[in-house]
């Protein structure tokens, strides 16, 4: 039966089908990302990797893991943190966890963070927490409705999709999108538009990305895109935060080029802003909302991913083609 290598705790379904499954685990047990060093170790003679998003798997993890290696499973939905070419060269398949669950609660996350943004919901927490509110007043706080407002959905994948079906049967909100491909299916079910990225962005009350780091997406969201986009506008990242330009994010931000922003991701995480001695900090902005990549952070999403995870594992081991290879 495989070793298997899992580079952190992870929730314990998954953990436990590669057990019932006769397959031996070793987890590293620290509560921060392994250190490369220890990864390094770690993966010597394994069968299977299980590593996280954090972690970079490349050609020298693959060289240290060895000739046993038979398949890299990502604990993530995105997977650019490991190099595909490397492990293709190598026979190793990639897989990552689109589990439906998954979508399901990040396209709940976008919604969080745009409902947060358009009701200004941590400043009003802020506020009443400070002992600042001494009576109602009808301009207080003033937000905007999603209601009747357009949502511009930028990658129409899983999550891209679920979002969309809140917006439209969940808040009445018209959909445009835009994605390498149209899909007229889904043009009809939702009254959905599909848009270049340029008109998406004039025409959206709220932008909302849902699309994996590319080198074709790596700084698709900047100065450009944002004198394309509404004043009125929001912008809300639940994808990679290289997608979006940070400094061209928090100039937009502070010459109110948009209204605001919901991250939970960022460019140079986990620092919040790439340069933290700048004075133009995203974390010092009322109208910025920020979590810390924790979209996908429920338990039944993250259960949901260590099946998957474990299921391509066990699938992988038994020679069998993978479940959800990355691609
Ligand atoms: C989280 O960012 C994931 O890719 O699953
Ligand atoms: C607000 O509280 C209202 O009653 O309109």
């Amino acid at each position: 039966m495989g070793k298997i290598f899992v580079t952190r705790q992870i929730p314990d379904e998954g953990l436990k089908k590669l057990k019932a499954a006769g397959h031996s685990l070793a987890v590293y047990g620290g509560d921060r990302a392994i250190p490369r060093k220890e990864l390094l170790a770690g993966v010597k003679g394994v069968d299977a990797l299980l590593p996280l998003l954090t972690d970079k798997i490349d050609a020298e993890v693959m060289n240290a893991g060895g000739k046993r290696l038979k398949i890299i499973a990502n604990y993530a939905v995105g997977f650019d943190n490991v190099d595909l070419a490397a492990a293709k060269q190598r026979g190793i398949p990639v897989t990552n966890t689109p589990a439906p669950e998954v979508s399901e609660t990040v396209a709940e996350h976008a919604f969080a963070l745009m409902i947060s943004l358009a009701h200004r919901i941590p400043e009003s927490d802020r506020f009443a927490r400070a002992g600042k509110y001494k009576g109602w007043g009808p301009q207080m706080l003033l937000g905007v409705d999603l209601y009747g407002k357009t949502l511009g959905i930028v990658g129409l994948g899983r999550i891209g999709r679920a979002v969309c079906e809140r917006a439209v049967k969940g808040f009445r909100m018209k959909v445009v999108y835009s994605d390498p491909r149209k899909d007229k299916e889904f043009e009809k079910e939702f009254g959905a538009r599909y848009l270049p990225l340029e008109k998406l962005l004039q025409e959206a009350d709220f932008v909302s990305l849902h699309v994996p780091l590319l080198p074709s997406t790596r700084h698709m969201i900047s100065t450009a895109e944002f004198a394309l986009m509404k004043k009125t506008s929001y912008l809300v990242n639940t994808s990679r935060g290289p997608v979006i330009d940070e400094k061209a994010l928090e100039r937009a931000l502070r010459t109110k080029r948009i209204a605001g922003a919901g991250l939970d991701v960022f460019e140079c995480e986990p620092l919040i802003d790439c340069d933290p001695s700048d004075t133009l900090e995203l974390r010092k902005m009322e109208n910025v909302v920020l979590t810390p990549h924790t979209a996908s952070a429920t338990i039944e999403a993250r259960q949901a991913m260590s099946r998957l995870a474990a299921d391509n594992v066990i699938a992988v081991l038994k020679g069998k083609p993978p479940l959800t290879p990355a691609k």
